[in-house]
C-alpha cells in the first residue's frame, strides 16, 4: 500500500521526537509530507524549505491523509483541530491543555462531521491509559483511577529528595530534558496534571468535567526539609492526581500533594515517570507505569495513535450516556 501522508503541525519537543520515530522506521510505511510552523524562521535540525507552509494550508491539502497536531497554544491548537474534524479529518493531537477545555465539543464534532480524534499521547505520554479505559475496561465499573500525571513535578521532587537539590536548579534539569511545558508553572502549580485528570474522567467515568472543578494543588511550597521529614518516615511526597467514585456512585477529583509510601505502587515511580492506578470492580487493581514526558514517548504514542487512525480506531466513549450531570461542590467535581 502507498504510505500514509501526515501533515505535522508543531516541530517542539514532541512534533520533533515524533519526526525522528518515523524516520528511524521506514517499514512503517508513513512519510510527514508537510510540517507546518509557528515560527519558520527559527533555526531547525531540518532545512528550512521543510517549514514553508501555515497550519491552514495543511487543513484543506488533499494530498495528506491525517493530520499531527502537537503545537504548545491550546486555543490555536483548538482552531486547527475543530476545522479539521469539520472536514472529516483524522487527527492525533497531544494537546491536553486544549481537551481539558473541549472535549465535550469535539466529541460533538466526530459525531456530526465523520472525523477520527486519538490523543493518547496527551495524558502520561508514553502511558496507553486512555486506550485501556476507552477500549480494554470499556465494561469494568471503576472504583478509582489515580496516579502520577505529571513527569516535571515529578523529576523536582525525586531531584530534591536524592541529594537536597533546591527546587530551581531540579526546575532547570526537567526544562533542559524538554519535560517541561512552556510554562513551568502549569507542570509545579498542578494545572496540567489537572488537564489530564479532567480527559481520563470522560473515558472512566463518562463524565465531562471543567477544569476548574478539579481541585489542583502544586509543589511551590514544598521545600527540601519537607521530602526529608517525609524520607525519615519511610515516605515520598508526590502528586497524586485521584478520580474516585464514592459509596454513593458520585465521582471525585482533585491532584494534590500527598504522602506515599512503600505498599503503593507509586512509591517507585520517580523522575520523569507517571504511573496509573486503576482500580477496577472485576479485574481488580492494575498498574501501568512509563515515560510520562519527553520528545520519544511522547512521539511514540503519537505514532500509536497514528497507526491506530490508520486502522480506523475511534474512541468508544462507552460511558458517556449513562453519565448524569456534573455538580461543583467546594472545588471539588462531584457527579450526582
Ligand atoms: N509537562 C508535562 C509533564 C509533559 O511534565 O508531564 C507531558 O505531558
Amino acid at each position: 500500500q502507498p504510505p500514509l501522508r501526515i501533515g505535522l503541525i508543531g516541530f517542539g519537543c514532541v512534533g520533533q521526537g515524533f519526526y525522528d520515530i518515523v524516520q528511524r522506521q521506514p517499514e512503517l510505511g508513513l512519510t510527514v509530507t508537510r510540517i507546518a510552523v509557528k515560527s519558520p524562521t527559527k533555526p531547525r535540525t531540518l532545512p528550512a524549505e521543510r517549514f514553508s507552509l501555515q497550519a491552514d494550508d495543511l487543513l484543506t491539502d488533499p494530498e495528506l491523509d491525517l493530520l499531527v497536531e502537537v503545537i504548545d497554544d491550546a486555543a490555536e491548537a483548538f482552531r486547527l483541530v475543530s476545522a479539521a474534524l469539520r472536514q472529516g479529518r483524522r487527527v492525533a493531537t497531544a494537546n491536553k491543555a486544549m481537551l481539558a477545555r473541549h472535549l465535550p465539543e469535539l466529541v460533538r464534532l466526530q459525531a456530526e462531521c465523520g472525523g477520527t480524534l486519538l490523543y493518547e499521547a496527551a495524558v502520561c505520554g508514553s502511558i496507553p491509559v486512555i486506550r485501556t479505559l476507552d477500549q480494554y475496561f470499556s465494561h469494568e465499573p471503576l472504583r478509582a483511577v489515580s496516579g502520577i500525571f505529571n513527569g516535571s513535578s515529578n523529576y523536582v521532587l525525586t531531584r530534591m529528595g536524592e541529594d537536597g537539590s533546591d527546587y530551581g536548579p531540579a526546575l532547570a534539569e526537567a526544562q533542559a530534558q524538554g519535560f517541561a511545558e512552556t510554562d513551568p508553572a502549569l507542570d509545579m502549580g498542578a494545572f496540567d496534571p489537572r488537564s489530564k485528570a479532567v480527559i481520563l474522567a470522560a473515558h472512566a467515568y463518562g463524565v465531562f468535567l471543567n477544569p476548574e472543578q478539579v481541585l489542583n494543588l502544586g509543589i511551590e511550597g514544598v521545600g527540601a526539609a519537607d521530602i526529608a521529614r517525609a524520607a525519615a518516615h519511610g515516605r515520598k511526597i508526590k502528586v497524586v492526581a485521584g478520580l474516585y467514585r464514592l459509596p454513593d456512585g458520585c465521582v471525585t477529583a482533585l491532584v494534590t500533594p500527598q504522602l506515599v509510601g512503600p505498599e503503593s505502587p507509586l512509591y517507585a515511580v520517580d523522575r520523569e515517570f507517571n504511573g496509573v492506578v486503576l482500580e477496577a470492580e472485576f479485574a481488580g487493581a492494575q498498574f501501568l507505569r512509563g515515560r510520562g514526558a519527553g520528545g520519544h514517548p511522547t512521539g511514540s504514542a503519537v505514532l500509536a495513535d497514528v497507526l491506530a487512525l490508520r486502522r480506523g480506531l475511534r474512541y468508544g466513549y462507552a460511558r458517556q450516556a449513562a453519565a448524569p450531570a456534573v455538580q461543583l461542590t467546594q472545588g471539588l467535581a462531584v457527579e450526582a
